[in-house]
């Protein structure tokens, strides 16, 4: 049965960022609710935008503006030849190629719907199908020569129709093929108040519960798997087909399978508790940025993220508590966050004379920003993030111990 732990309100799509034309028109809103499955203990959001709506040709982000996915995915990437030394590759949801780089060109394949990014990758003569990710594409084109691996990063939330992905991904890989998927992960989000992390583009957030659940249905059963600090806590899934007898199920699975029973991620009670931390959080919030608009502060928001949105729009936070955010991806910069209408300049470093709080917009990524914003840190300037608790980050805490 499927149960309704929390409302996040009213919510805009959260990567439709608005052109200043834009701005008075009305937005399309749905209520992001998010469900607990208290049978397969899948969490996932109750209204669903059609794939077409989000992922088109002017998705706006690329998983190349962080150092940080650059060295999680190059360190894969080494992983990958050492440990599996696949001859074909294919990756869904290559974005802007920061995975596919460190391959050379005739191992790799990127799947990649969005137009506008998966030309990114084309010009860089990597192969590279701008579609979705289907049964009917795969039979394309893996009917004669099949895949030796397929990864997959922070893609698998974003895909409603688990049945087709899953079926693909089987038409595709040999008998002894390996399957990586990795993403966000639910215990860190229930235990660090990671509420951010849904919204309409995360139709699912998966434990190692309810990934093995599902793969079930397909065959498919997890190896391994590695915890990452990457996006606030993700999990990479080491994934085989059930009669391939050659690999060992190791030790970690379970291990992590005894983790997430023994955090609560079975019990409804879990999730009603993070519910309630949830609602704390953001009048928390809202009373911080108020008490420094009181004092004069000029607060402004740094990475003008897909969660933000949702942090935004549940706190009904606009341009009056936050100033502007910075961001470097060309396309957010001089447009507007969705529903809370905050415009995102062009980034350029943090100094103490024009700002004197930032909101981790991209809080995901604070150590590679206090390391950027050096400068700004040795002038007084503070941090303000809402993870795992809202606070204004000490000088402590900016060593990197949130
Ligand atoms: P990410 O946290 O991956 O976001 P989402 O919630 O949208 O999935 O995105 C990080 C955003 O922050 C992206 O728009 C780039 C921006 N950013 C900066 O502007 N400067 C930085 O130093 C970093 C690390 C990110």
């Amino acid at each position: 049965m499927l149960k309704k732990f929390l409302d996040l309100g009213q919510q805009p799509l959260a990567n439709s960022y608005l052109r200043k034309s834009q701005l008075k028109k009305k937005e399309k809103k749905l209520k992001l609710e998010l469900l607990f499955d208290d049978k397969s203990y899948l969490v996932s959001i109750k209204n669903k935008i059609p794939k077409h709506q989000m992922f088109n040709s002017s998705y706006p982000y690329r998983s190349s503006q962080s150092k940080t996915m650059q060295i999680s995915f190059r360190k894969i990437a080494n992983e990958i030849k050492r440990r599996f030394n696949p001859k074909l590759i294919v990756e869904i949801g290559s974005n802007d190629g920061t995975f596919l780089k460190n391959f050379s060109k005739n191992k790799i394949i990127g799947i990649e719907p969005c137009k506008n990014v998966a030309k990114v990758t084309k010009k860089k003569g990597f192969v590279t199908i701008d579609k979705y990710w289907t049964k009917s594409l795969a039979r394309s084109l893996f009917k004669k020569k099949k895949v030796d691996l397929i990864y997959s990063a922070n893609t698998l939330s974003h895909i409603e129709n688990l049945n087709e992905t899953f079926t693909a991904i089987n038409i595709a890989l040999n008998k002894d093929g390996i399957l990586i998927l990795e993403g966000p992960a639910l215990l860190p989000c229930l235990k660090f108040n990671i509420y951010d992390q849904f919204y309409c583009e995360h139709i699912y957030v998966f434990s190692t519960l309810s990934l093995s659940n599902i793969l079930k249905k397909y065959k498919l059963e997890i190896f391994d798997l590695q915890n990452l600090d990457t996006h606030g806590g993700s999990t990479r899934y080491f994934i085989k087909k059930k009669n391939n007898n050659k690999i060992k199920i190791l030790k970690a699975v379970r291990r992590e399978i005894n983790k997430e029973v023994r955090f609560g991620l079975k019990k409804f009670s879990t999730y009603k508790k993070f519910s309630k931390n949830i609602k704390k959080s953001k009048f928390k919030l809202k009373k911080l940025l108020k008490d420094l608009q009181l004092k004069n502060k000029k607060v402004i928001g740094y990475g003008a993220t897909a969660k933000s949105c949702t942090v935004l729009n549940y706190c009904k936070i606009g341009p009056t508590l936050i100033n502007y955010f910075l961001d470097t991806t060309p396309d957010k910069i001089n447009k507007f966050l969705p529903g809370s209408k905050i415009f995102i300049k062009k980034y350029k470093k943090l100094n103490k004379k024009d700002v004197d709080f930032v909101f981790l917009g991209a809080w995901n990524f604070k150590k590679e920003i206090f390391k950027k914003e050096s400068l700004f840190i040795k002038q007084g300037g503070k941090f303000i993030t809402h993870i795992p608790n809202v606070k204004i980050i000490s000088d402590k805490d900016m060593r990197g111990r949130i």
